[in-house]
């Protein structure tokens, strides 16, 4: 394979299936002899796991939307210099599950802070720097929160803040991300989540056939 490396994200709400479709598209591009980085936000290189538990454990309201907003801006500039960037450098395809549209979302959005403020801070951590491709997973709060909490482990880590957020919360995150589509076109493509993994599996790999050019 002679393509120069993508970064690729996964967005969309809780229980859409992002990590499920990740780890099967990086199978996927291995077997085509790509070489994949797997990773994942918050977190992705040492300090920003780090700031990864300060954000996903704890009371719901644990920290005000602004100071969310600026550790999860700490945690990326991080994670994009020390894992993304050199791993695109090495020829690497990185796949991250969530990236910066999971801030405009969440902070931007469904806590208040509004969507400017958000740019603008992440403007200030990491510049310009955008994934190739978003795939963008859409499903009801209600599917998506059922199979959040069928999942494996969910609650045993207690990595579940945001799953117990309200609905109202849950609503505007899903129309804040079909926003950041609708807006950004030619970056971001949606995909209809509420079908078998196997057929959104299929669905994400003929968008990058078009649109990485993948042989
Ligand atoms: N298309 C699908 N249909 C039914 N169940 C699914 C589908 N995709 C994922 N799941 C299951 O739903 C749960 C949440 O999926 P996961 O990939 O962890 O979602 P996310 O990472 O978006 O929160 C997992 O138990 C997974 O096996
Ligand atoms: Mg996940």
């Amino acid at each position: 394979m002679t393509q120069a490396a993508r970064f690729i994200t996964f967005e969309g709400g809780e229980g859409a299936g992002k990590s499920t479709q990740i780890r099967l598209l990086a199978s996927w591009l291995e077997s085509h002899g790509i070489e994949v980085l797997l990773t994942r936000e918050p977190g992705g290189s040492p300090s920003a796991e780090l700031i990864r538990g300060l954000l996903l454990k704890g009371d719901v309201d644990k920290w005000l939307p602004i100071s969310e907003a600026l550790l999860l801006a700490a945690a990326r500039a991080d994670h994009i210099e020390r894992t993304i960037k050199p791993a695109l450098a090495a020829g690497k395809w990185v796949l991250c599950d969530r990236f910066y549209d999971s801030s405009i979302a969440y902070q931007g959005a469904a806590g208040g802070l509004g969507i400017q403020r958000v740019r603008d801070i992440q403007q200030i951590a990491f510049g310009n720097m955008r994934p190739d491709l978003t795939v963008i997973l859409d499903l009801s709060i209600e599917k998506g929160l059922a199979r959040a909490l069928s999942r494996e482990g969910a609650k045993s880590d207690m990595e579940d803040r945001f799953e117990r957020m309200d609905k109202s919360f849950h609503e505007t995150l899903r129309q804040a991300f079909l926003d950041i589509a609708a807006e950004e076109p030619e970056r971001c493509c949606v995909i209809d989540a509420d079908n078998t993994i196997e057929h959104i599996q299929h669905s994400i790999r003929s968008i990058l056939e078009k649109r990485c050019k993948l042989a």
